[in-house]
């Protein structure tokens, strides 16, 4: 097999060396394309273009195959520690037992927020949509913690990583809790990252929020398949920002941001709500199919298609399974998996859907998963930002650590005006 491809334009022939990653994915390099031809390339969503190399996460979407750091995800659903999962994608290996603990005490010692910061959450209107809260927040800790990290310095990074991955967990607690008028409740330096979580949601001065181990295996599942996606919208915006050499905080703010939309993150809350809407009867099963399938309209059947996948979502797989045994534990009867097994089933049986190759994704069935958990449908999109902190983290390393990258900034094709004159206002 030629590892260079061909291009002719005119009278030129130009040969592109082909990178072959470590899964035999190829990819043509044209990033000499410009200097030899006085072409670019246009690929308006970058759905054909590998913006950078990178040795984090492994997709194979036609087989529905995730893998962080090699370990195939199934591998982490038997004993989900979220840590574990986040160390090991920030530093590209599992951790021993020390480096854990390790790790896990930074966390402890950073749960705190800064007063000033729990003022600023204060100050912020008690309806405000909490992943604009969340990303405010985060980029103010560049105020808190502005000192320049040394990429080079293990542990200083490690102590950043810890910092921003446990203070946005408090973060997303003390917004809520602004939002349903509680007063913040401190993090216990005695729980575990999940469920620390939720006795700083759900606990109140006088009663402590009883975290069950089925509800903390849940959440630390929730976050552990959600914990990294490759080049995702959320994950490139965290690149494109960090291109321009921004800290963590300002790349991980702008990632909130991106993530909040419904195409993305966002979708775990449409699930919902459209589920909802059919269980309240505004809405059949089969109307929302065909509201989908119709071009004029702009709904889409939340929580179903994928970018990448063309498969079966392997998060999908996971969660779906892990409805039953999660709301069986809570011994909950939630009539929108019923609806949602049975919006799949017709989704998966129509040619609309199955020649697209639209399957369930992860946003289909975490929601269900979720509520169950008490969490408020408007903290779901927050919970995904949770879990995927360790990736926008571990995708910002190896960008920063490799040399050869540089700023993103990409071309487009003009197709404004030709050079015109300015016309003075009373001539116009
Ligand atoms: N409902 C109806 N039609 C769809 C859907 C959907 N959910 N997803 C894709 N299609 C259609 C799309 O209209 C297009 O049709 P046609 O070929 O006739 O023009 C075809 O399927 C191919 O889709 P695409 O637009 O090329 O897909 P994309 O890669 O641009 O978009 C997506 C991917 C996830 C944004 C899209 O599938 C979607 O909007 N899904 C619903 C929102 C959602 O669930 N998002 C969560 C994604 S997974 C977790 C995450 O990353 O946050």
């Amino acid at each position: 097999m030629s590892d260079k491809a061909v291009l002719h334009f005119g009278d030129q022939q130009i040969e592109l060396p082909v990178l072959i990653g470590s899964e035999g994915e190829k990819a043509v390099d044209i990033s000499r394309l410009r200097d030899a031809t006085g072409l670019t390339t246009y690929d308006p969503s970058l759905s054909n273009t590998a913006v950078c190399k990178s040795a984090v996460t492994f997709i194979d979407g036609d087989l529905g195959i995730l893998r962080y750091r090699g370990i195939p995800i199934e591998q982490f659903t038997q004993s989900p520690n979220f840590l574990e999962v986040a160390w090991l994608l920030i530093f590209g290996r599992l951790p021993k037992q020390a480096e854990l603990d390790r790790f896990s005490g930074r966390l402890t010692n950073n749960a705190l927020l800064h007063e000033g910061m729990i003022d600023q959450i204060q100050h912020m209107p008690a309806n405000g949509a909490p992943m604009a809260l969340l990303s405010a927040a985060v980029s103010s800790l560049a105020c808190y913690h502005s000192q320049p990290l040394a990429m080079s310095d293990d542990d200083a990074f490690e102590e950043a990583a810890a910092r921003l991955i446990s203070k946005l967990r408090t973060i997303a607690a003390c917004t809520y809790r602004r939002s349903v008028g509680l007063p913040f409740i401190y993090p216990d330096p005695k729980l575990r990252y999940g469920a620390n979580f939720l006795h700083m949601m759900f606990s109140i001065p006088y009663k402590q929020f009883e975290v069950t181990p089925e509800i903390e295996e849940a959440l630390n599942l929730i976050f552990i398949l959600h914990a990294d996606h490759e080049q995702n919208c959320s994950t490139a915006t965290a690149r494109v920002v960090g291109s321009s050499r921004a800290n963590m905080y300002a790349s991980c703010s702008a990632a909130i941001g991106a993530l909040w939309g419904p195409l993305h993150g966002g979708a775990n809350v449409e699930v919902v709500e459209m589920l909802e809407r059919i269980h309240h009867g505004g809405l059949s099963p089969e109307d929302c199919l065909k509201a989908a399938k119709d071009k004029a309209n702009p709904f889409k059947l939340f929580g179903f298609g994928h970018r990448v996948y063309k498969n079966y979502d392997p998060r999908a797989k996971i969660l779906k399974a892990c409805c039953d045994k999660v709301l069986g534990q809570m011994k909950v009867k939630d009539p929108l998996l019923d609806i949602a097994r049975k919006l799949e089933e017709i989704a998966l049986a129509d040619s609309y859907f199955v020649d697209r190759k639209l399957y369930p994704n992860v946003d289909f069935y975490s929601g269900i998963i979720l509520r169950s958990l008490g969490i408020p449908t408007d903290m779901f999109t927050v919970c995904f930002a949770i879990g995927r902190l360790p990736g926008w983290i571990s995708q910002w390393r190896e960008q920063h650590d490799d040399p050869t990258s540089k700023i993103l900034r990409p071309r487009q094709v003009y197709i404004g005006n030709t050079k015109q004159d300015y016309v003075p206002m009373e001539k116009r």
